[in-house]
């Protein structure tokens, strides 16, 4: 990275195999999406992701909430982090906590989501099972801001997928995923470059 460059400064945060997040560090790596990814954190320091963010050569950080008197103090230490690596952007992909006021205060409106189903329908926890069982004709992914409800923000981009007759929950999420990847680089490319 280019310390001195004016790309986009974006921070990822994740907690677990972080394929969004690789599929992002590959188009920036061969420069469909020109930002500079300044730092990938995650609260759990087992996350798959964060190994594959240091192979790639990207800063990282890891720290969970149970280190801190509060969800609170957590957040300020988070905040405090993302500000010295100059993060303009939080990019959350797979990051499974709910976002707060310490973070949503310090990057308002500059904190993106992705989430697996279409919006409004399916939001939190399950979200392919909660469509499987719906029993619904399609489904997707959407991103979208991040506000302080959960999975409410205003919608970036949504991709749907074909929910077939036979599908299990891993056909389903696997498609999803699939759809996930092609997706949330476009929309924080669209959304980093207009700003
Ligand atoms: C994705 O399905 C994403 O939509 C959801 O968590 C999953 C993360 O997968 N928020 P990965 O860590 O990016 O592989």
């Amino acid at each position: 990275m280019n310390s001195s460059s004016n790309r986009p400064k974006i921070a990822i945060l994740i907690s677990g195999r972080g394929s969004n997040m690789q599929v992002i560090l590959e188009r920036v790596k061969d420069g469909s999406l020109p930002l500079d990814v300044v730092l990938v954190f995650s609260d759990k320091m087992q996350a798959q992701g964060l190994q594959i963010a240091k192979a790639a050569g990207i800063e990282t950080e890891t720290f969970s909430p149970s280190e801190f008197a509060s969800f609170s103090d957590y957040e300020e230490k988070l905040v405090n982090v993302l500000k010295q690596a100059q993060a303009e952007w939080i990019i959350c992909a797979g990051y499974m906590r709910i976002i707060k006021k310490n973070i949503l205060t310090n990057f308002q409106g500059k904190i993106l989501n992705i989430h697996p189903s279409l919006l409004p329908s399916f939001r939190g926890l399950n979200a392919q099972k909660q469509a499987l069982d719906a029993g619904v004709k399609v489904a997707g992914c959407t991103v979208h801001f991040v506000n302080e409800e959960v999975d409410s923000g205003a919608i970036i981009a949504q991709a749907v997928v074909e929910v077939l007759e036979q599908d299990t929950l891993t056909d389903l999420t696997n498609r999803i995923l699939k759809a996930e990847h092609e997706t949330y680089w476009k929309a924080i490319k669209k959304v980093t470059l207009k700003d």
